[in-house]
């Protein structure tokens, strides 16, 4: 039954935006879960527990975003093999220090604020006001988050040279 009142071409960007931060969103997800298992240093109990809440979060998003694409009747992207082949975001490899594990995360956050971004513009255009609801306010939490990273990241010879 079509409850919503839009037809597949008026959404059809919106749905491929939304697969594309499906995707970035899974890889993302296994990143924080690699930072979180493997941070060490006198930082380990602030990021391991940070990483996690990062990961929880993620969690709920990703099973928000694929059952948005089911409310507007379209297939979500399900196999690990096709995210990996649609991610913007890259998995992390050799990341080893905590504060390249923090930025990295802040590396992926600009990809998914872009691809956000992405999905908002094309949701607006269909007047798609459902899914700019639900990504407006997870670009507002991961902006907020990253604030809180990139502020984390700051080292002493940053702030002396600013
Ligand atoms: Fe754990």
């Amino acid at each position: 039954m079509n409850y919503h009142g839009f037809n597949k071409n008026e959404l059809a960007l919106t749905v491929k935006n939304l697969n594309q931060l499906l995707a970035d969103y899974q890889v993302y997800y296994q990143n924080l879960r690699n930072f979180h298992w493997n941070v060490q240093g006198e930082n380990f109990f602030d990021l391991h527990a940070k990483f996690e809440a990062l990961y929880t979060d993620a969690r709920l998003k990703i099973d928000a975003i694929a059952e948005r694409i089911l409310t507007l009747h379209a297939k979500p992207m399900s196999l690990f093999s096709d995210y990996l082949n649609a991610a913007n975001v890259q998995e992390a490899r050799g990341v080893e220090t905590d504060h390249r594990m923090v930025l990295e995360i802040l590396d992926n956050h600009k990809i998914l604020i872009d691809c956000m971004r992405g999905v908002l513009h094309a949701a607006g255009k269909a007047n798609d006001e459902g899914t700019v609801d639900l990504i407006g306010g997870f670009l507002s939490d991961l902006e907020k988050s990253s604030w809180m990273l990139d502020a984390w990241a700051v080292r002493k010879v940053d702030v002396v040279m600013a």
